[in-house]
């Protein structure tokens, strides 16, 4: 199984595909998740991504493309995997498919998550996340069992810089310009499925599993 979710910043992508990798038991890779780690160990990777993230900038197409080139050699994706956040951009897209092609395999489903953008500002800003493992919460659509501590791994969470009104608004931008295409991209290649993303968390779910299946 190879997935692609798509959607505008503060979907649910990222609170989706924790789902859906444990059902499915494929790995999650999300490329904002990965650019974060990188941040919180101040990694050369991290510098770097961190002046185009906090901008709602984003990072360049070259180092994000080698980036999940490096990660899908990767053993664990060999009976498929879920992206989160990749591609963002046509060319982002048809390196992945170059590159998936070599090895005579191709995504099998686009994902769009879909949420109008009056739901956005407010499910970004009430995001909390987990620093260490990356986990997501809301304050009030999905708290933690105890306030602000990750149910997880217990670490303290916090509020992601970018998620400030200014750079949400940004971000919001960036994606009506340079990932909103994808949807077309994929719609032609006749792999597009949509869910309504305004819905409750699990009815979300429910509606991905009617799509891609209920069997592992
Ligand atoms: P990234 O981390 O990918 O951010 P994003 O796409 O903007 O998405 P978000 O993580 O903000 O939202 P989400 O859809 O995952 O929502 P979530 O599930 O958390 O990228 C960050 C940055 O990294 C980019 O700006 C860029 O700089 C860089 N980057 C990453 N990939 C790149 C690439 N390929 N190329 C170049 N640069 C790249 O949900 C949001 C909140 O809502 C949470 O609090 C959640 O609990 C809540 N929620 C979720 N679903 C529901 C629901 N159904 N009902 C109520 N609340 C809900
Ligand atoms: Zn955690």
């Amino acid at each position: 199984m190879r997935i692609i979710l798509l959607g505008p910043p503060g979907a649910g992508k990222g609170t989706q595909a924790q789902s859906i990798s444990n059902k499915y038991v494929i790995p999650h890779i999300s490329t904002g998740d990965i650019f974060r780690m990188n941040i919180t160990e101040g990694t050369e990777l991290g510098v770097l991504a961190k002046s185009y993230m906090d901008k709602g900038l984003l990072v360049p197409d070259d180092v994000t493309i080698n980036l999940v080139k490096s990660r899908l050699k990767e053993k664990d994706t060999k009976n498929g995997f879920l992206l989160d956040g990749f591609p963002r951009t046509i060319h982002q897209a048809e390196v992945l498919d170059e590159l998936l092609a070599e090895d005579h395999e191709a995504i099998e489903t686009a994902l769009l998550i879909k949420v109008p953008r009056a739901f956005i500002i407010m499910r970004m800003t009430g995001r909390r996340v987990c620093p260490n493992c990356g986990a997501s919460y809301h304050l009030e659509f999905n708290p933690p069992m105890i306030s602000q501590i990750c149910d997880d791994c217990g670490s303290n969470l916090i509020q992601r810089e970018d998620d400030k009104k200014e750079t949400v608004l940004e971000r919001l931008e960036i994606y009506d310009f340079q990932t909103k295409p994808l949807i077309d991209y994929y719609e032609k290649k006749g792999i597009l499925k949509e869910v309504d993303g305004t819905k409750a968390i699990n009815e979300v779910f429910e509606e991905i599993i009617s799509i891609l299946g209920d069997n592992k």
